[in-house]
C-alpha cells in the first residue's frame, strides 16, 4: 500500500450515489479517505454517507457549517451521529460557534460509544486571492495572517485543525504545534490550471510545507483515467520527502 495514502483526500464532487460509489471503489486502494461537499450531500442527503461509513470507507463531511452557535450545534449532533471521520465549520462563525459545535459532536460520541469526528475549521477559502480579499471580505492584513488567527482560536476551541491553502501550512505550523491538523484543498499537479481555485500548491509543495490531509477533486475526478491520476499525485507527493 502506498505511503501517502492515508494523507490524500478524494473530494467526491458528483451528482449521483451510484457516480461517488463507483469512484470509491475504484480509488479506495490509493486513497485514505473521500470527502463528500455540498453537492453530493444535498442532492442524495445523508442516506450515501452512511453507505460508505457502513462500507467502512473514511468520510470527510464537508458542510462547512456557520450559523448561530445553537444552530450549529445541532447539525454538528447529528452529523456526528452519521459515523462520519470527519466534519468542517466556518471559522468566521467565531469562537462561541466552534466551541459549540465541539461540544455537541463530544457529548453525541460519548453517548454512542464511537470515535468523535474530526473537527476542522475553514479559514480563507482557497479561492480567495489577496485583492478578493482586500477589496471583497474587509479585513484587513494578509490572508496568511488571518489564517494564522481563525487557526489560534480554532485550536483555543478545542478543534482538531483548519482547512487552509498550503501556501499558510508553515505559518500555521509554526503557530498551532505539530498535533494541529492542516488539511490544504487547492491541490495542482504540476501543469494542471487551477480554474477557481487561487491559492494553489502542488502536492510536492503542500507536503514540504507539512500539510496533514491533501484534499483534491477535479485533477483526479475528471481525468480521464482518475486511477492515473492519483498515482501520478501520490507519486509527486512522494517527491517532496
Ligand atoms: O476540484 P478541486 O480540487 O478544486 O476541489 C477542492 C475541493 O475542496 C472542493 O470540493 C471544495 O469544495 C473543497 N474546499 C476547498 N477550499 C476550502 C474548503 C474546501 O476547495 N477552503
Amino acid at each position: 500500500m502506498n505511503e501517502f495514502r492515508e494523507k490524500l483526500i478524494v473530494a467526491l464532487d458528483v451528482d449521483s450515489a451510484e457516480q461517488a460509489l463507483d469512484l470509491v471503489k475504484l480509488l479506495s486502494p490509493w486513497v485514505g479517505m473521500f470527502k463528500i461537499g455540498m453537492q453530493l450531500f444535498y442532492g442524495q442527503g445523508p442516506a450515501v454517507v452512511e453507505e460508505l461509513c457502513r462500507q467502512g470507507v473514511k468520510v470527510f463531511l464537508d458542510l462547512k457549517l456557520h450559523d448561530i452557535p445553537n444552530t450549529v450545534a445541532q447539525a454538528a449532533r447529528v452529523l456526528t451521529r452519521l459515523g462520519v471521520a470527519m466534519f468542517n465549520v466556518h471559522a468566521a462563525g467565531g469562537s462561541a460557534m466552534m466551541r459549540a459545535a465541539v461540544e455537541s459532536s463530544r457529548e453525541e460520541a460519548e453517548i454512542l460509544g464511537i470515535p468523535c469526528p474530526l473537527i476542522i475549521a475553514v479559514t480563507v477559502l482557497t479561492s480567495i486571492d489577496q485583492p478578493a480579499f482586500d477589496r471583497e471580505l474587509g479585513y484587513t492584513g494578509t490572508i496568511a495572517d488571518r489564517v494564522v488567527a481563525w487557526a489560534l482560536l480554532a485550536k483555543e476551541c478545542g478543534l482538531d485543525g483548519v482547512v487552509a491553502s498550503a501556501r499558510e501550512a508553515v505559518a500555521i505550523r509554526q503557530s498551532c504545534g505539530p498535533d494541529f491538523l492542516i488539511v490544504t484543498p487547492g491541490i495542482r499537479p504540476a501543469g494542471v490550471t487551477g480554474r477557481d481555485q487561487k491559492r494553489i500548491v502542488t502536492p510536492a509543495g503542500a507536503m514540504a510545507a507539512g500539510a496533514n490531509y491533501l484534499v483534491v477533486g477535479r485533477p483526479v475526478i475528471s481525468a480521464p483515467d482518475p486511477v492515473k491520476a492519483v498515482r501520478v499525485i501520490l507519486d509527486e507527493m512522494g517527491s517532496s520527502v
